[in-house]
């Protein structure tokens, strides 16, 4: 070996050293310490070295995880140690009777230290280690007898190549779950989507697709992970006593192991992580479906042994399953409060995620497209955490011969306006507006709404009752009601009839800002509505202006300028707006902007409290001034204004170099434009 290619060879060596540092903190510690663009220098580095030097690649060699064709046989391997699976316990009495049977069998009174770890909803994998170099990796099969998918499994960047650490036994098995996360289960379906292909389910499917790759290269740009649970070597003795410790040690040879991995001191601490767990698990990245509870000590493990095919010492206490079977009865369309026109799945009910699902959305047109749904068709709802119950998939084998196809209606189910669908736009809206019942009650909360004309008491509860008995048709309506009208309805009494015939009586005399927001129109919310007033200073100019005006006002594009000028081309908008009018609503005039405000384009930020004047007002006078008014400091922000015991806003302004006044420098600046409190 000459003298350069030992320097070669030792910089590779090095490359790789450096590289499996970065990933071991990347996916074991999740404490990553250089920036990706680092690493990935680093790695085509380590490439363009080995590509030079063919004959100094070797198999542990960070970029050997690409995969190819033909990588993966699927050969039949036999596991040395049966891969068994865990008891279930569905609910508190079994997990309790599984630790009263413990207890009994190992003659004790003593609480039994429990290791609690999320079960991962995925593939349960075995891998083999020889002289610390991964060799063989496997799935569980039946439990005896899995297939080999090594060359898959090397593809997965949180499986080390080789262990690290002095001290690694000559064999090593590890058992684990390969997953993918959520996040990577949205954007691999997103991605298929757009290909026209099929998507998965669930990540447990995407994971499970992953692995029976013929081609590695294709598993390689899954995303996929790996977490151990647990380990064997030949000679036990080198091992700690305890579960809990083994898996540290796997961590350092290496491996990721859950983060939400606990301790429990006997089961009522096993039901409190249970609970904790569940809390918890909408906000994982990743899928679990229940929690597997170990008994620590490996000699009382040892003790309990196994009971046919699952160990007497863990068991797996499920959540509710978050997917279920079940029929489509129907599909109806709902008018949503912005018109938007959603297909709704009537479903047979079902258990799942924790309650009974009678609804699901559908989205729209598109996906059902996508899912290929018909009416009587078998389908897969699934509802995870709060989210709203989806159809994911159809059983295309239980599709009955009558099966319905499903057409969009073509009028509104509710108003029978036209129903409409912008080119390029997944949704098909109501164009009914305020004519129709379903939007109308959007309409009038979101008018009496607090940053529109704020009328208190008037919640969601009293405007579904005025809708749907026909008293209040338009907010227009609002404003005919008196108490009698009012009392008249269950659980109104004088008192709070009265109150809200006066909050409604209080509101009419509106800032014309508050009023253009309170409209509804889409995409004009409190900025624009703002800037349009400034503008245009009434609403008879506003209403006259054609949409190439309209985009001269500041945030004010084609696609909001359509959206106004349409909304004041309705009729049934202008008839609206006139009989506000007559009713006495008399929205205030606004000075025109004469041309330029002095913070025109500045942006401020407010903090900490004022003592002349509510945070509130000063936003209101810097806006009359022309500056935008923000809720966080960045580099951009011009100016900050820093009350009493302001706090983080102010010291970040300050790293940043962003000029701060205090309150007696702000009324000054104020005073100098002839702004102030009292204007
Ligand atoms: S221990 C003998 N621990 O659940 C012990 N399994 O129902 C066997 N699983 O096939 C497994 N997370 O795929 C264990 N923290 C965890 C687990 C876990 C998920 C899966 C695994 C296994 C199945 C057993």
């Amino acid at each position: 070996m000459s003298q350069g290619e030992h320097t070669v060879a030792e910089q590779i060596l090095r490359l790789r050293s450096q590289i499996d540092d970065h990933n071991y903190r990347y996916y074991v510690l999740d404490d990553p310490q250089i920036p990706d663009v680092d690493y990935d220098r680093l790695f085509r580095e380590l490439q363009a070295l080995e590509s030079e030097h063919p004959a100094l690649v070797t198999p542990d060699s960070p970029t050997q995880r690409v995969g190819a064709m033909g990588d993966t046989s699927f050969d039949a391997i036999t596991h040395r140690i049966p891969m068994l699976s865990l008891d279930n316990a569905f609910d508190e009495e079994e997990l309790r009777e599984f630790d009263r049977r413990i207890h009994d069998r190992l003659k004790t009174d003593q609480a039994i230290t429990y290791v609690c770890e999320p079960k991962l909803d995925g593939l349960a994998v075995s891998l083999h280690y020889e002289q610390g170099l991964l060799v063989r990796a496997a799935t569980r099969g039946d439990g005896y007898v899995g297939e080999d998918i090594t060359g898959n499994i090397r593809t997965i960047p949180s499986v080390p190549l080789k262990l690290r650490g002095e001290a690694v036994p000559e064999l090593v098995e590890v058992r684990g779950e390969v997953y993918m996360p959520k996040a990577g289960f949205e954007s691999l379906n997103r991605t298929l989507t757009e290909q026209g292909e099929k998507t998965f389910v669930n990540p447990r499917n995407a994971a499970a697709g992953s692995l029976r790759q013929k081609n590695s290269a294709v598993t390689a740009r899954r995303p996929l992970e790996m977490c151990a649970y647990s380990v064997a070597v030949p000679d036990e003795g080198v091992l700690p006593a305890t579960h809990w410790d083994c898996l540290q040690r796997v961590r350092d040879w290496g491996f990721r192991i859950n983060p939400e991995m606990r301790q429990a001191e006997g089961v009522e601490d096993c039901l409190q992580a249970y609970q904790a767990l569940l809390d918890k698990r909408a906000d994982l990245p990743y899928e679990i479906d229940g929690i597997v509870f170990k008994v620590n000590r490996l000699d009382l493990q040892a003790e309990l042994g196994f009971v046919s095919r699952a160990p007497r010492w863990a068991i797996a206490h499920k959540f509710p399953a978050e997917e279920a079977l079940t029929v489509l009865e129907g599909v109806d369309f709902q008018v949503g409060r912005t018109g938007a026109v959603t297909p709704v799945a009537r479903l047979k009910p079902v258990f799942v995620g924790g309650v009974t699902v009678s609804n699901a959305t559908l989205h729209n047109m598109d996906e059902i497209r996508r899912l290929d749904v018909h009416v009587g068709d078998t389908v897969f709802v699934r509802r995870a955490g709060d989210v709203i119950p989806q159809v994911v998939k159809v059983v295309l084998d239980k599709r009955p011969a009558n099966a319905g196809v499903v057409e969009r209606p073509t009028a509104c189910p509710v108003c029978q306006s036209d129903i409409v669908q912008i080119e390029g736009e997944a949704v098909a809206r109501c164009s009914g507006g305020l004519f129709c019942p379903a939007q109308r009650k959007e309409a009038i909360r979101h008018y009496a709404s607090r940053k529109a004309l704020d009328i208190e008491g008037l919640g969601e509860k009293w405007i579904d009752i005025l809708v749907e008995r026909e008293m209040v048709k338009t907010v227009a309506d609002l404003y005919t009601l008196d108490k009698f009208d009012l009392m008249g309805l269950e659980r109104m009494g004088e008192k709070s009839a009265t109150n809200l015939v006066n909050a409604i009586h209080d509101s009419k005399q509106p800032e014309l800002w508050r009023f253009i927001y309170a409209l509804g129109i889409r995409e004009v919310g409190e900025a624009t509505a703002k800037a349009l007033a400034r503008h245009y200073g009434t609403l008879e100019s506003l209403m006259q202006a054609d949409e190439e005006s309209l985009q001269e006002v500041a945030d004010v594009g084609p696609i909001v300028a359509g959206h106004v000028r349409s909304f004041f081309d309705q009729a049934h908008n202008q008839e609206t707006i006139a009989a506000l009018r007559e009713n006495g609503v008399a929205w205030q005039q606004e000075t025109v902007d004469a041309g330029g405000q002095p913070l025109e384009g500045q942006t401020w930020v407010l903090t900490g409290t004022l003592g002349e004047m509510t945070r509130d007002e000063a936003k209101a006078i810097l806006e009359r001034l022309g500056a935008k008014v923000s809720g966080s400091v960045s580099g951009k922000t011009s100016c900050v204004v820093a009350g009493e015991s302001a706090g983080s806003k102010l010291t970040k302004a300050q790293s940043l170099g962003v000029k701060v006044l205090d309150e007696s420098e702000f009324a000054s600046v104020l005073a100098s434009f002839g702004a102030g409190p009292a204007t």
